[in-house]
């Protein structure tokens, strides 16, 4: 697997959390009353000492009642670590998901929310994971099937940017290979999906959502095209419709 994927990232999150931000905000117009953080917050096999690794902004813990947990957040960018020192309680360590800096069987729970496939080697990561956790630990690992914002992935190319896509930015750890990715280093492996998809009444979540993938901004005639194209399809639909396709996988370890 080309050593592309880690580049990416590093270029999206390091020093700001701008990019995250505008990604969360588009997820606020889901189809299902219950938001992604909350839904995934009340299946989360959490208790005694948690790791959860690529924490970025740490909204999961605003909606998980942790007074009760002994907290470790990680990041490998120190924009979003500066950010998560933020949240009450929680002990907060800048590094790789692939050198958890913390000795074997340290965890109860692990959890991974949408950070595996940014990596580009996601088993070596699960192996740190399986390390640092105790036998009989718990993982949460979340990500997304391959059909995820398909609509949002004929944006870039419509606009001259063909490169703006998740395939060319994500590797290959989706919802349909995850479950076997993690039983490698995992057993009782599970999958659930959250139902919802999104409906978008307006063109500049898209937009900022777009823009938000490059590594190189949009141009104004880009953002300009992007906007044209998205309003059309509202003013015909009413709104713009995205399909979303996320998933919790857990296991033992
Ligand atoms: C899509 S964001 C998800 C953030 C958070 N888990 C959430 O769901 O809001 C991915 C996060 O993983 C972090 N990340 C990416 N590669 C990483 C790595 N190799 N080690 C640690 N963190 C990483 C990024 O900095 C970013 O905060």
């Amino acid at each position: 697997m080309p050593a592309r994927f880690r580049a990416h990232a590093v270029s999206q999150y390091t020093t700001t959390t701008a990019n995250l931000t505008a990604r969360i905000a588009l997820h606020g117009y889901g189809t299902n009353p219950q938001d992604w953080f909350s839904w995934l917050a009340g299946r989360l096999p959490a208790a005694g000492h948690v790791l959860e690794a690529g924490a970025g902004t740490g909204v999961l813990w605003t909606h998980v009642d942790h007074a009760g947990l002994d907290l470790t957040l990680t990041d490998f960018s120190p924009a979003m670590c500066a950010q998560l020192r933020t949240v009450p309680g929680a002990r907060v360590v800048r590094c790789d998901a692939t050198a958890l800096p913390f000795p074997d069987a340290t965890f109860d729970t692990v959890i991974a929310n949408h950070m595996l496939y940014h990596l580009d080697d996601p088993s070596a990561a699960l192996r740190e994971f399986a390390r640092v956790l105790r036998r009989g630990g718990r993982l949460a690992v979340a990500t997304n099937g391959t059909d995820h914002l398909r609509e949002l992935g004929t944006i870039g190319p419509a606009i001259g940017r063909p490169g703006l896509t998740f395939g060319a930015t994500n590797n290959d750890f989706t919802a349909e290979t995850g479950p076997a990715y993690v039983a490698r280093c995992f057993s009782g492996v599970t999958v659930e999906r959250y139902p919802c998809d999104l409906d978008v009444p307006a063109a500049e979540p898209i937009v900022a959502y777009v823009d938000s993938m490059a590594d190189e901004p949009l141009t104004p005639q880009q953002r300009a095209a992007a906007r044209t194209l998205i309003q059309s399809r509202i003013d015909a639909a009413g709104s713009y419709h995205i399909r979303k396709h996320s998933v919790l996988i857990t296991a033992t370890r």
